[in-house]
């Protein structure tokens, strides 16, 4: 592994901050990239397996090329070239988080595969960028390749910051619990401070126009929801906000919610409470508490990505190749929240600050 060291960058004259220019590993359809964005990096880069992301990617980052690549396949010496001369240099990255989700682990048998978070601490190691951030599901955090990554960073003089929170207490209308790591090799990395701006449900969704179950808003293709069979139509119309299965009359259970005694699938949210996490399966009443509040329907592809925080015009459906809603909720679910990534867009800016 090549561990090379360039010099810090300086201020300029004018003692502007400096632009920080950065590349996003796993790109997705963009939550990070759009918040770091927001926050005031220059993200000029994205990488990622799924061509499918592409169009969201591209078409709401302005100016962030999309590269579609196996991260396997790719050195820090193909990317560097996007950096410019001269710039901070910042490589941000989201590795797939199903291996260590609770979710995974509860539904199939464990699978321990941290070989893309590995692939990333090799890139970081390879090129030495000033700044690094990740983020990853909590189970990352006790696992001996988060052990090693970290190890790596201070081996290389990066001062690093990681832990896990609680994004309802920053701003995200959703209980949604996360490894956030910030690294630094220019100043001291800090973690974002909780905002306790308190979103719920109703604050973020409450004014989308009302759907039937298997619907699409003509105004907005996003704006789709999976059709419901006959008996989950029923069910929906029994569940009341923030129940369970247990409300629905007795001809409507299925034997096997008794024995497992499990009430979260099949839920409906609450209007006045923060979302569940908004999964890959939110598009599925069956899968969670993602029933609407109070439209006998799943949440649409646009209300959930209300609740992950983008931005209400972010261009989810390309016109010329429209994908299947199932496609659009593994993309919104994936996402990184854009205001977490907004913030961990600040905390990278403040760890520049011996520059
Ligand atoms: C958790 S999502 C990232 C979400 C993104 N950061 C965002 O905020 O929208 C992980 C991404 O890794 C991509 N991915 C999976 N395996 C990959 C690989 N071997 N090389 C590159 N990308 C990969 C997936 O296609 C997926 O978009």
């Amino acid at each position: 592994m090549r561990h090379q060291t360039r010099p810090a960058p300086r201020r300029s004259d004018a003692d502007k901050a400096p632009t920080i220019r950065a590349i996003d590993v796993f790109c997705g359809i963009g939550g990070l990239t759009y918040g770091l964005r927001s926050a005031g990096l220059d993200v000029v880069l994205g990488l990622d397996s799924d061509i499918s992301c592409r169009y969201a990617y591209e078409t709401n980052n302005d100016g962030a090329a999309f590269l579609k690549a196996d991260v396997r396949d790719v050195h820090f010496s193909d990317l560097e070239s996007h950096f410019g001369e001269s710039q901070i240099t910042a490589l941000v990255g989201c590795a797939p988080c199903q291996p260590f989700s609770s979710h995974t682990r509860r539904n199939t048998a464990p699978r321990d595969d941290c070989e893309l978070v590995d692939e990333f601490a090799r890139l970081v190691g390879e090129g030495t960028p000033d700044l690094v951030s990740m983020e990853n599901v909590p189970g990352l955090a006790k696992h001996p390749t988060f052990g090693k990554l970290v190890e790596l960073l201070r081996d290389l003089n990066y001062d690093v910051a990681h832990g896990v929170i609680d994004f309802h207490k920053f701003g995200v209308p959703q209980h949604r619990r996360r490894l956030v790591m910030v690294a630094s090799r220019l100043g001291s990395a800090a973690l974002p401070e909780p905002t306790n701006c308190i979103g719920n449900v109703a604050d973020f969704i409450a004014d989308i126009q009302p759907i039937n179950a298997g619907q699409t808003w003509k105004e907005d293709p996003a704006h789709t929801t999976l059709a419901l069979t006959p008996i989950n139509l029923e069910r929906i119309r029994q569940s009341k906000p923030g129940g369970t299965w247990q409300d629905w009359d007795e001809a409507l259970v299925n034997p096997c919610q008794k024995r497992a005694h499990y009430p979260a699938p099949y839920g409906r949210m609450r209007w006045d409470e923060p979302a569940p996490t908004i999964t890959t399966q939110f598009c599925y009443y069956s899968t969670g508490r993602f029933g609407h509040p109070n439209q006998d329907r799943a949440l649409s592809v646009r209300e959930a990505a209300l609740l992950q925080t983008f931005p209400r015009d972010y261009k989810l459906v390309d016109p010329d190749s429209p994908l299947t809603i199932r496609k659009l909720a593994r993309h919104v679910g994936n996402a990184v929240p854009v205001k977490i990534a907004e913030l961990i867009g600040s905390s990278l800016m403040g760890a520049t600050a011996s520059v």
